[in-house]
């Protein structure tokens, strides 16, 4: 926590605000994304399966594929507590919503599912957008599915695989919008990120999560902010986002925002 503060401090003494931004992109995606209070009808079944997983009592058993995490000590773990201590929030679910439907976002690859529920709101963004989730932990994979069919999405494609063998392979599907939130170590991050440069677009557009959970993984994100294809990289904190778009100076901006603490 102490670590965690001092990183904080450290983000804002680097920082931005939102009246300081110069970028119209940056600018609309502020105002759009981040300080958007539009609640879409979507978010009302997906909160809904959340609270009910919350009271799940049922234990699984579950390993650690990546680097695991730092509130989950045993293997032995109710639904109840993986939806409190692993899904990302609300609000940081709602974020990523809102920035799939602000920039159109049709063909998105998620790497860590975990019960789905932040691929359920990738898959809401709209009926045409072609969801694809990678997960290794087959019991955890039947939760999502179940949440899948709970909500009726069928614009999702939940792999039931380890990142390291799938990814080469499907990374050639041409995502335009990657979620890397999945092993949470410098190696493994980086290893994903350049795979995933091999086929970047201009208009795609990569989210790494938990970019302060570690050195490690704070290493990892500047290594991805100083790669030479990202043109933007913006720094929310809690979460970090890189644009290729070529026609542009290269950026980087470390945002100070209340979505910091989402
Ligand atoms: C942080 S959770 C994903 C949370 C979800 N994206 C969300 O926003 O709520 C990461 C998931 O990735 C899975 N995972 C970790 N390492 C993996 C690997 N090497 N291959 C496949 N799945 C992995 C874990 O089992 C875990 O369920």
């Amino acid at each position: 926590m102490i670590k965690k503060i001092i990183f904080y401090l450290k983000f804002v003494t680097q920082g931005t605000n939102k009246y300081n931004i110069h970028s119209p992109l940056v600018h609309n995606f502020i105002e759009n994304v981040l300080d958007s209070s539009i609640k879409y009808y979507a978010f009302l079944g997906i909160e809904h399966v959340r609270e009910e997983l919350k009271k799940q009592k049922e234990q699984i058993n579950t390993k650690d594929f990546g680097a695991g995490s730092k509130t989950i000590k045993s293997s032995n773990i109710s639904i109840g507590e993986l939806t409190k201590k692993v899904q990302s929030k609300s609000k940081k679910a709602q974020l990523l919503f809102r920035l799939s439907v602000f920039f159109q976002k049709k063909n998105i690859l998620e790497i860590g599912t975990s019960l789905g529920l932040t691929t359920s709101y990738f898959a809401n963004t709209d009926k045409r957008a072609k969801v694809t989730t990678i997960e290794a932990d087959p019991i955890i994979c039947k939760w999502a599915q179940k949440n899948f069919n709970k909500l009726k999405l069928n614009n999702i494609h939940l792999i039931n695989n380890s990142f390291d063998e799938i990814l080469p392979d499907i990374l050639k599907k041409n995502f335009d919008l990657i979620f890397f939130d999945g092993n949470h170590s410098k190696e493994a991050t980086l290893k994903y990120f350049y795979w995933a440069l091999e086929y970047v677009k201009e208009e795609s557009i990569f989210i790494f999560d938990d970019i302060n959970w570690s050195h490690e993984m704070r290493e990892a994100w500047i290594e991805i902010c100083k790669c030479s294809e990202v043109m933007l990289s913006l720094d929310l904190f809690s979460l970090g986002i890189v644009f290729f778009k070529k026609n542009r100076q290269k950026e980087h901006i470390n945002l100070v925002h209340l979505s910091n603490f989402y």
